[in-house]
């Protein structure tokens, strides 16, 4: 009989995708059902192996979220996140229940730090709500994953004792997290190999990295994680994440693709579908990816220098370790105009990994033609835009229905704005502003009754040419939270009025939730 190999012996890893959980954790990147539901296919076509798709019990809409993600994704496996209570566990055991694949991802501090401080909670207390937890979790499925939170400051005695706990209870994964993003490549390999070598039974189960950023090692100590015996690597779309974020999973799939001889491992990662799915988180969240960022950054692909230029003509593998083919970077970008049908608008929005149902596809595509009378070319960037202004106006409580501006040199700009609010009725009023913009906002802010205060404005041309669209993008501060909205529009004053209502309409959501949390996190 031949011997089943070690999780860590082999060579494929899993990826587990934390975008709608951690991700969504980054200040001012909350998303809707529909939204989540459409990231979480986009995953599934990419790959990975697991969806951590929310966190239960805080909110009625993370619990929906995680349960509708499991009933719908047929391949991935789907994990509800839960701390180390009974009410969690249920909750998430709750949402995953009828999910194709379901898993329990619990979760307890064990440093000495937040053991004092934020738990107040002894050594051997940790270790019975960890044990209980799993226990109480197996009821519900079979694969539970435990995380030691803040287990790269842990004792590593002690980190060993909760392991061996965890895993003797039933875990079936251990993921070992850089909670604040503090550990260092070498560090955290020897975290892992050490854990394999001592824990009784931890050659039976998948040892997991999740790292933060906060010293920009995330993505080295997630595969240097992997040198120490990790087979499992949690990550997310962009890197978004807590603070300074997660490891991005575009170059963590691209290292191991781009290094076969120092990352002799494979992933189910297929790379050309990173570019469409960065752009469909970054358009969905309003979280902009940087210019410079690796693999999916505008600027990745693109040599300014003439030295570099002239290298690239004579033969591209001078300058360039990846192909953008390979990440769906796809050159050709001019892609519909005023004659195309529906059928090629659905495609094209498919290959960019756009999901949307009949009713809202039949929406978009009226936007698109009407687009196309403003404009002749239609670019993928377009595209983006015109479904974000789809998937947006579908959650939004206020729509704009109406805007008339006047403004000069000398004298108070006036804005006049019409809305229709939730019941349909249209309610207009009008405001003076130091300019257009100040106009236009306080109008929007007496309609609304939300007053916040505006601390970022920004424009730019979704792509080049004089007929572009403007993209607007406004960060609002509202009750001590950070709100992002984006709008476009080929006038760049609607574009504006749109990104404000956008983070209005989004205050409004995320007032009505955190009502919804506070009352469920309690106790
Ligand atoms: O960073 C962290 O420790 C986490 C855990 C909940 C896994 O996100
Ligand atoms: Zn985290």
């Amino acid at each position: 009989m031949s011997e089943v190999p070690s999780p860590s012996a082999t060579s494929r890893i899993l990826i587990f995708d934390t975008t709608l959980r951690d991700g969504e954790q980054s200040p001012g990147a909350s998303l809707n059902l529909q939204e989540k539901v459409e990231i979480a296919h986009a995953l599934e076509q990419l790959g990975v192996d697991i969806i951590e798709a929310g966190f239960p019990i805080t909110s009625p809409g993370d619990f929906e979220a995680v349960r509708t993600i499991g009933k719908e994704i047929k391949r991935a496996t789907v994990a509800g996140l839960a701390r180390c209570t009974e009410r969690d566990v249920r909750r998430a055991g709750d949402a995953v229940q009828g999910a194709a694949h379901g898993r329990i991802h619990i979760f307890c501090a064990t440093s000495k730090i937040h053991r004092e401080f934020k738990l107040r909670k002894a050594k051997d207390e940790i270790i019975r709500l960890t044990v209980e937890s799993i226990k109480l979790a197996r009821e519900y499925v079979a694969d539970i994953e435990f995380s030691p939170e803040d287990a790269s400051r842990t004792e590593p005695d002690f980190l060993a004792d909760v392991v061996h706990a965890a895993i003797d209870a039933g875990a079936t994964t251990i993921n070992c997290p850089d909670t604040v993003g503090y550990t260092t490549p070498e560090e955290y390999r020897e975290l892992f190999a050490q854990l394999i070598a001592r824990v009784p039974g931890a050659k039976n189960v998948i040892f997991s990295a999740h790292c933060h950023d906060d010293l920009g090692l995330a993505v080295a100590n997630s595969l240097a994680a992997v040198a120490g015996g990790a087979r499992q690597i949690e990550c997310t779309i962009n890197g978004i994440g807590e603070r300074a974020g997660n490891a991005a999973l575009e170059e963590i799939a691209m290292a191991v693709r781009t290094r076969p001889d120092f990352y002799p491992y494979t992933t189910g990662i297929v790379s050309n579908r990173l570019v469409p799915i960065s752009r469909l988180v970054s358009t969905l969240t309003g979280m902009h990816v940087q210019r410079n960022k690796a693999i999916v950054g505008d600027n990745a692909f693109a040599h300014e220098s003439g030295i570099h230029q002239d290298g690239m003509l004579k033969e591209r593998r001078t300058y360039e370790i990846i192909s953008p083919e390979d990440v769906g970077l796809i050159q050709t970008k001019l892609v519909l105009g005023k004659h195309s049908g529906r059928h090629a608008f659905r495609n094209r929005l498919e290959e960019l990994g756009h999901r949307l149902d009949d009713a809202s596809l039949d929406k978009a595509f009226e936007k698109f033609k009407i687009l196309c009378d403003k404009k002749k070319e239609i670019y993928d960037e377009d595209l983006e835009a015109l479904v974000e202004q789809q998937l947006e106006g579908e959650k939004q409580l206020f729509q704009l229905t109406n805007l008339q501006v006047m403004s000069g040199m000398n004298g108070t700009a006036t804005a006049m704005v019409s809305l229709t609010d939730a019941s349909g009725t249209v309610i207009t009023d009008a405001a003076t502003g130091d300019g257009p913009i100040d106009a236009m906002f306080a109008a929007i802010s007496r309609l609304t009754h939300i007053a916040a205060t505006l601390d970022s404005f920004q424009v730019r041309s979704v792509t080049g040419g004089k007929e572009a669209q403007g993209e607007v993008s406004v960060e609002l501060s509202h009750s001590g939270r950070k709100i992002r909205g984006r709008g476009f529009s080929t006038d760049i004053l609607e574009a504006s009025a749109r990104a404000y209502l956008a983070a209005i309409n989004r205050i409004r959501t995320m007032t009505e939730r955190t009502i919804g949390q506070a009352s469920s996190l309690e106790a």
